[in-house]
């Protein structure tokens, strides 16, 4: 690990806000990056008040290249090379492609896909001469196997699925580690935040237990100490894996028949 700094998209909510607390108390330095500043500040006066970790507030639009680049280049000059890149910022409704308007699709894609590769760009090449580094991607089940009416949820998870697949190409023998990391459902905003959703969970994965956002950090945090290439959470998702490694089909047939219809 080039140093304890890491860098965490989505850090106002969610798995990506209990991400920075974890390592915040493990005296981490965080830099806290997401649209709502008020929540950044909070986070950030938080983890003040632990006293072990230091955490930065950069209150930006992960999707726009340019604010992240200009936040990269800030973080390198006063802090350096960060040691990990959460790529935690994520949104999006399920819905049926024809009730999913282009607009809405394009949201979708800017996080987590776009805000995880402008992350990954500007980073990167300090990564890459520190010969270290972990970017850990918080993906969805749906990159593995989609379930009717998530259409467009679904296209930009496959996206940041791919952008990970790409990287553990790229960084082979760099010293730089590609995650992805796979949770069942979390009891964060999310659902509340992407109103409806919910509703179409198939019920084949009602079999996962839920995880607190404060479980999914740990894993986040476990991950970044040791990098693996997948990493699915709780245990009965790795079990539907297997399965679904075993059996595609039949696994496909399931989500569709337990799925949502029209
Ligand atoms: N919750 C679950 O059940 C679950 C399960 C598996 C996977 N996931 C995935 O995990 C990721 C995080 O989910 P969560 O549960 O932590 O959701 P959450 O509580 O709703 O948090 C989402 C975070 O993403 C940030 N964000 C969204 N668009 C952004 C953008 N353009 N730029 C910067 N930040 C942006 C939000 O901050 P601002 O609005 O302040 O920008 C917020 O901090 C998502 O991709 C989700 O699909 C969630």
């Amino acid at each position: 690990m080039a140093q304890r700094l890491a860098v965490i998209s989505g850090a106002s909510s969610g798995i990506g806000a209990a991400t920075a607390r974890a390592l915040g108390s493990a005296g981490w330095r965080v830099v806290l990056v997401a649209r709502r500043e008020d929540r950044l500040r909070e986070l950030t006066a938080d983890i003040a008040a632990v006293g072990a970790g230091e955490a930065v507030a950069e209150p930006l639009d992960a999707a726009d290249a340019d604010a992240v680049a200009a936040m990269a280049r800030r973080v390198t000059a006063v802090y350096g090379t960060p040691g990990a890149i959460i790529n935690s910022a994520g949104a999006g409704v399920w819905r049926w492609p024809e009730d999913t308007p282009p607009a809405q699709m394009e949201r979708m894609l800017d996080a987590p896909y776009r805000a995880a590769y402008h992350l990954t760009h500007a980073f990167l090449p300090g990564m890459l001469a520190a010969r270290s580094g972990v970017l850990v991607h918080i993906g969805s089940p749906a990159s593995l196997l989609p379930w009717p009416s998530a259409t467009a949820y679904t296209v930009s998870r496959w996206a940041l699925r791919g952008l990970h697949e790409a990287l553990r190409q790229d960084l082979q023998g760099t010293g730089v580690h590609s995650s992805h990391v796979l949770f069942g459902e979390v009891t964060s905003e999310y659902f509340d935040t992407n109103p409806g959703s919910h509703a179409y969970i198939p019920a084949v994965a009602k079999v996962i237990p839920r995880s607190t956002p404060a479980e999914a950090a740990e894993v986040v945090v476990r991950t970044i100490h040791a990098p693996r290439p997948l990493v699915l959470h709780p245990r009965a998702m790795a079990g539907l894996h297997v399965a679904y490694r075993l059996a595609p089909e039949a696994c496909r047939r399931l989500a569709a028949a337990t799925g949502h219809r029209r």
